[in-house]
């Protein structure tokens, strides 16, 4: 079983849980935006405490990805702060982890996500796949991948922060600058052949099952044909694409872009109770 179809979810509405012993992260508060109940792969907004501390030596079974969101987490002798991202390989040694300050930190888990004390299984390390750390707030904005987005998005630019050399599975921030609803009426759907996972950090994206606003995520299977998407405000989002390189089909013809959708998101069981729950703005998550 793979992930559930979520799309999408104010992520503020979402409940915090305190990691216990025997987690990845013990005495942090974490919220599941999205997981696998086979793989135990999961993203995940995790809040370390002010001073909260893994003062052991240790690694993870699994590949963890991060970007920050706020505050400054420590991962040996390097520091994170906000719009700081790293790819830490399954089985990279971890002198300790500490938060002094505190931290929120978007966090992608790629298996089973076991802290264990000691040093990892020869081998189980590659040091070639690690991205020790990119400070994305010193990058400056490339062009997006998709010729038809780069031609059309108004003001887009996307920062590259990961591509798999051996799957294609790729992370990205990317920016949109604000459409003219009275100009911008139609647009093209699309679809792709691999999962599309958003974390929205500001603006506004209007598309057919509601408006997202800031904190909002979606996790979109493959082949679902999305769209037709605008926004008013402008965007800018930590992307990810699971499964390969991220190609899109675009439809041949446009169809009407609703700038007032409803809200009817597609959601799991367990969180469709929450679907409509009302949630303060000014929070980011
Ligand atoms: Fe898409």
């Amino acid at each position: 079983m793979a992930r559930p179809h979520t799309e999408f979810i104010q992520t503020q509405v979402l409940p915090w849980k305190t990691l216990g012993d025997g987690s990845s992260r013990p005495g942090a508060d974490a919220k599941a935006l999205s997981y696998d109940p086979d793989s135990k792969a999961v993203t995940a907004i995790i809040k370390y405490p002010i001073g909260w501390s893994l003062p052991e030596n240790h690694y993870l079974d699994s590949d963890e990805e991060f970007y920050v969101l706020d505050g400054e987490l420590w991962v040996g002798s390097v520091a994170y702060v906000k719009g700081d991202y790293a790819y830490l390989p399954a089985g990279m040694p971890r002198p300790s982890m500490n938060s002094p300050k505190g931290a929120s930190v978007m966090t992608f888990h790629e298996g089973t996500h076991r802290t264990v004390v000691g040093d990892a299984p020869v081998g189980l390390y590659e040091p070639a796949r690690l991205i020790a750390k990119i400070e994305s707030t010193k990058m400056s904005w490339g062009h997006p991948s998709d010729p038809v987005v780069a031609a059309t998005a108004n003001g887009a630019g996307r920062k590259l922060l990961r591509e798999d050399p051996k799957t294609g599975d790729r992370t990205w921030l990317l920016q949109f600058g604000p459409d003219d609803p009275a100009k911008m009426t139609h647009g093209r759907t699309e679809t792709h052949p691999v999962v599309e996972e958003v974390f929205l950090l500001d603006g506004e994206i209007s598309m057919p099952m509601g408006t997202l606003k800031p904190g909002a995520y979606f996790w979109r299977p493959p082949h679902i044909e999305h769209g037709p998407v605008g926004t008013r405000k402008g965007l800018f989002g930590l992307f990810r694409c699971k499964g390969g390189p991220l190609t899109t089909a675009w439809s041949d013809t446009e169809s009407p872009i609703d700038w007032n959708p409803a809200h009817r998101p597609i959601l799991p069981p367990h969180l469709a109770p929450l679907a409509n729950a009302t949630y303060d703005p000014d929070l980011q998550y």
